[in-house]
């Protein structure tokens, strides 16, 4: 199999490891800063004796490279610099990421394209609206990583097994993700029944702010090892067809009462993309997060598309 992966930072990069060193596929890692990609793919080369894998990772300048890839994963864009405002930044990464698209698509028409670039319920509609791509070939990365992120609270919490642990992150990435404690479990056993509704408070409020906090931890950059995994995660199911049943932010036509939107949504995902969205029993107050979440992004959209 064959993932290109455009943008060759630090999930781009890490995404590339991933891939290559567990042997899921060989990589095609893009970036437009010459020589970046290509340095990279030379060096994990030079690890791949140590590491024993039989992966092969190119770098490029060029799409020519991309071509014929099973998937293509979108994570190039601009990180936000001081003067900038949001809004010129959603341009600014919707050009980078619709740019990139298309030139992928040229190569790779039959790919399932997966989107990390921020923000990113707006960035993966702005990736289907401006292809002939099926909505159920178009996916965003954010809900596994945001699940992962709280049943790594829960596992601390608890200090229980991460291994048990199984959380349930839906919505929007950022603030508008909404965690559903009823179905996040240990073991089977619903965190509601083990931890006191302020400890769950606390927990959802550490992973809303979970991205914000590696950022301040870090100083430069953000998050993006635990990214890298939550890409590598969806792409292992789409690779070898496991059908798991994951948080995407995925195409809505009435679910939930969204409809023409890219949202968290719980879906099972397998070589066909998208091939099911699980409508799970919501209350009246998450239907109402989530349908505040569909009016952020949607201004987004307009905001990017204008
Ligand atoms: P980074 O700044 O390290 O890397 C971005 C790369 O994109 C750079 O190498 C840059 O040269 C490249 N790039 C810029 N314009 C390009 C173009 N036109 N064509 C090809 N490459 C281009 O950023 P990092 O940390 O790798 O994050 C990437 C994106 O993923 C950001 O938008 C970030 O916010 C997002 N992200 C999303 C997450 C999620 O949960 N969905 C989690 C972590 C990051």
């Amino acid at each position: 199999a064959k993932v290109s992966i455009i943008g060759a930072g630090n999930v781009g990069r890490t995404l590339s490891q991933r891939l290559i060193e567990r042997n899921l596929a060989d990589v095609c890692l893009l970036d437009i800063v010459e020589g970046l990609p290509q340095g990279i793919a030379l060096d994990l080369t030079e690890a791949q004796g140590l590491q024993s894998h039989h992966c092969e990772i190119m770098g490029t300048n060029n799409y020519v490279d991309t071509k014929d890839s099973d998937i293509v994963v979108i994570t190039a864009g601009v990180a936000r610099k001081p003067g900038m405002s949001r809004d010129d930044l959603l341009k600014i990464n919707a050009k980078i990421v619709t740019e990139a698209t298309q030139k992928s698509l040229y190569y790779s028409p039959n790919a399932i394209y997966l989107i990390v670039t921020n923000p990113l319920d707006v960035m993966t509609y702005l990736v289907w609206k401006t292809s002939d791509l099926p909505y159920d070939r178009v996916m965003g990365m954010a809900g596994v990583l945001d699940s992962a992120r709280l049943e790594t609270f829960i596992a601390f919490e608890l200090g229980v097994s991460i291994h048990d642990v199984q959380g349930m992150v839906l919505g929007g990435h950022g603030d508008l993700m909404l965690p559903i404690p009823r179905y996040c479990t240990v073991s089977g056993i619903p965190i509601t029944e083990l931890l006191s509704p302020e400890t769950i408070d606390k927990l959802i409020q550490r992973t809303r702010d979970g991205g914000a906090e590696i950022v301040r931890l870090l100083k430069t950059g953000s998050a993006y090892f635990a990214p890298a995994s939550s890409a590598c995660y969806m792409i292992e199911s789409i690779l070898f067809n496991q059908s798991r049943l994951l948080t995407a932010a995925a195409y809505v036509q009435g679910e939930y009462g969204l409809n023409d939107l890219f949202l968290g949504v719980p879906c099972r995902v397998g070589s066909n993309g998208v091939e099911q969205i699980l409508e799970i029993k919501l209350t009246t107050e998450e239907r109402e997060i989530l349908q505040r979440s569909a009016r952020s992004v949607r201004d987004s959209i307009d905001i990017a598309l204008s």
